[in-house]
């Protein structure tokens, strides 16, 4: 399965680092010529000795060698994949700011290729902002992170931050190595299936004002949108990206708030488009009257809001004759494909993509989601289960191809 691929294995300091002699296992039971480089602090955990025996070459530590002129951080780059497992907090954040203090996080600033991060650490420094700040970042910057489960920690708790298994992570780079478009920094020139195409995304949910302080939204994370828009970028495209929150990415991001603002934004920016991908969950309705002061708490038990319906953004863009590709999305709790072909002859875009939203495996909020891609002649294509990554890239080879 990895004949000819090499693969630059990154331990840091964290207690699962002894699986990842395991992992080596793997990769070289499969045909990998696998290099290691470990953080200094990684020693503590496992020796030298071992990964150099279990990977059959030496194993790289030391940022500095007097003794002979050895770029080591520069060498170690020619591999195809960098996998970095366990990834502690501490790299993580490093490599999201650039941070090159030792030979792993220096090699991890050089490579240009696919990176695949397999976080562990204790629950707490895992749900830290920070630390899912930097994780957002590079993910959004095209690195594979492999999200770690829940399980038995060594702290003593039963919670997220453990390690995913060797043999997942062997899986996953083994998808990552023969899923193309899968390299983040690709090089200028390069021919990709979307290059010099222009693609409008839309996604989050949107805000419906009913006064200064209260608004009506709904449980959209934003991050399939996100998943394509990044997809779509490293695929050679040159992306909008209209979302409800700052999103940063290798595209340009416009933020909107309401349905009536999207709809504007998406308006301006349609004539230039060759496709538009409208993933945001757009509020059906508004509140009708704005109240410019905040609602005080009354006496009645009882009040109601009127609400109006908003603008059917999908509808409306559809009916424009323009060339471009347009997409829409359906989350749907019941009667999935029944509810998306009508969907899909109701608003007469080109393709529909729908997800069930009655898993709790999939969709709201979850970094996986699995969908079925409707046509015009109502056509299925099933995508089975996958994170919203590789989703992304099925569904714009699917669109594309
Ligand atoms: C016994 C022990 C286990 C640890 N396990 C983890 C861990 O699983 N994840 C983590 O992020 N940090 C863990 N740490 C803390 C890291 O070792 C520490 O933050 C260190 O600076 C990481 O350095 P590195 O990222 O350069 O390898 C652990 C520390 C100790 C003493």
């Amino acid at each position: 399965m990895l004949n000819n691929k090499k693969i630059l294995i990154g331990i840091c300091g964290g207690i699962a680092a002894y699986k990842i002699c395991e992992l080596i296992r793997l990769y070289k039971k499969n045909g990998a010529d696998v290099k290691v480089v470990v953080t200094p602090n990684a020693l503590n955990f496992v020796t030298k000795l071992t990964l150099q025996t279990l990977s059959g070459n030496e194993v790289f530590v030391e940022q500095f060698n007097i003794d002979e002129y050895k770029p080591e951080h520069i060498s170690l780059t020619d591999a195809d994949i960098f996998v970095i497992a366990p990834a502690t907090a501490n790299t993580i954040s490093k490599i999201a700011h650039g941070i090159c203090d030792n030979l792993l996080t220096t090699t991890a600033c050089a490579f240009n290729k696919p990176f695949l991060i397999a976080p562990a650490m204790n629950n707490n420094m895992w749900e830290n902002t920070f630390i899912q700040e930097n994780i957002a970042k590079l993910e959004n910057a095209g690195y594979n992170i492999i999200y770690p489960s829940e399980g038995f920690l060594a702290c003593g708790t039963n919670a997220v931050g453990r390690m995913r298994e060797p043999e997942e992570i062997f899986e996953k780079t083994v998808e990552i190595l023969n899923t193309p478009h899968n390299n983040p920094l690709h090089k200028d020139g390069e021919h990709l299936l979307l290059s010099g195409k222009k693609i409008l995304i839309t996604t989050g949910g949107t805000k419906e004002k009913i006064d200064p302080v209260r608004y009506i939204t709904n449980n959209s994370s934003g991050k399939m949108g996100i998943a394509l828009a990044n997809a779509a970028s490293r695929m050679g495209a040159n992306v909008t990206l209209i979302s409800t929150f700052n999103t940063p990415g290798p595209f340009e991001n416009i933020v909107t708030e309401t349905a009536e603002d999207m709809k504007t934004a998406v308006e301006e920016h349609l004539p230039e488009q060759d496709c538009i991908i409208m993933a945001a969950a757009v509020a059906d309705y508004k509140a009708a009257n704005y109240s410019e002061q905040k609602i005080k708490k009354g006496n009645e038990n009882k009040i109601s809001i009127e609400l109006v319906k908003n603008p059917d953004i999908l509808k409306e863009i559809s009916s424009i004759k323009s060339s471009a590709t347009i997409v829409g999305f359906c989350a749907e709790s019941e009667n999935l494909i029944e509810n998306a072909k009508t969907k899909i002859q109701n608003k007469g875009c080109d393709y529909i993509v729908a997800n069930d939203i009655s898993r709790k495996d999939i969709g709201f909020n979850s970094n996986e989601n699995e969908v079925y891609i409707i046509d015009k002649n109502l056509n299925i294509n099933h995508i089975e289960k996958d994170t919203k990554d590789n989703i992304a890239v099925k569904i714009l080879e699917n669109i594309f191809e």
